[in-house]
């Protein structure tokens, strides 16, 4: 099993943590999958604990969540438990077996964890003709150069600078809008290349958002690049960090900004 593969079942270990810390989705994104979609019903792959299933749910239509962590299965049953139109696999999305043709099939955060062999295949199986394929990712940048080096030093200490962390980026580098350099990341020349899907376009949309010392250790506890360290150098990473946050006021601002691949089946 390669440390990939490791990481994508790490989340569940923190499911609280996740559920209390990590950002949702921009409701512009939502209403905007929702009408590039044109109906249900709905496949969300990696739902994790919810964080984007209530935003759809709200939309009435049939949502099938396939989550392989029973960890956070249990806090999405929670969450959904008022929306009957909407039913839990907990399964990857590898071994899922679609019982009907879906109008959308969405991802958040989570399409880079299935199998990068198998995941177009998958999807087009799942889908109905039309149906469109919505894949998402929040990515955070610090505007602050100086507290970005800093953070970024106790990440290098610690042996915890080998993966993603919402410091990793000065927001200045997410300001901009999509380019060609986001086409190559994200398969876009691949699914361009894909007969089987047409209508691909990229969207960003912007936000901000402050943590306090305690939620951004939260945050950082739910992120598979802390939570893949052996636990003594996880504490001393999430001690350094929080020790940096409160010499500079206890809080950290953050730019968010959310990126949309949009695709259709032929
Ligand atoms: C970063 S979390 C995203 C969760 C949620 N969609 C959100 O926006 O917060 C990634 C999720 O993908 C799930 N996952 C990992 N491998 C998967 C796979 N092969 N198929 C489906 N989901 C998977 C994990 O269990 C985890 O819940």
């Amino acid at each position: 099993m390669t440390q990939e593969r490791e990481r994508r079942a790490v989340f569940g270990e923190a499911a609280t943590q996740y559920e209390a810390a990590r950002p949702g989705y921009p409701a512009q994104l939502v209403a905007d999958v929702i009408a590039f979609a044109g109906g249900g019903p709905y496949v969300e792959v990696g739902a994790g604990t919810g964080k984007a299933t209530t935003a759809f749910a709200a939309s009435g239509e049939p949502i099938t969540c396939v989550e392989p962590d029973a960890r956070m299965a249990e806090v999405l049953g929670g969450k959904v438990a008022g929306y009957p139109e909407v039913s839990i696999q907990v399964s990857t999305f590898e071994s899922w077996l679609p019982g009907r043709p879906y109008r959308l099939l969405y991802s958040a955060q989570a399409w880079h964890w299935v199998d990068p062999d198998r995941r177009w295949d998958l999807a087009h199986a799942a889908l109905a003709p039309g149906g469109a394929v919505a894949l998402f990712w929040n990515a955070f940048g610090v505007a602050d150069s100086a507290l970005h080096a800093e953070l970024s030093e106790v990440d290098r200490r610690c042996g915890a600078d080998a993966g993603y962390a919402p410091h990793t980026l000065l927001a200045e580098e997410l300001t901009r809008d999509l380019g060609e350099d986001d086409q190559q990341d994200w398969e876009f020349n691949k699914i361009a290349d894909d007969s089987r899907f047409s209508d691909l376009q990229l969207r960003r949309y912007h936000g901000q958002l402050t943590y306090s010392t305690a939620g951004y250790v939260d945050l950082l506890t739910s992120i598979s690049a802390y939570r893949i360290l052996e636990p003594d150098r996880r504490e001393a990473a999430l001690a350094g960090i929080a020790e940096v946050l409160d010499s500079r006021g206890g809080c950290i601002s953050l730019t968010l900004v959310t990126d949309l691949t949009l695709t259709r089946r032929v």
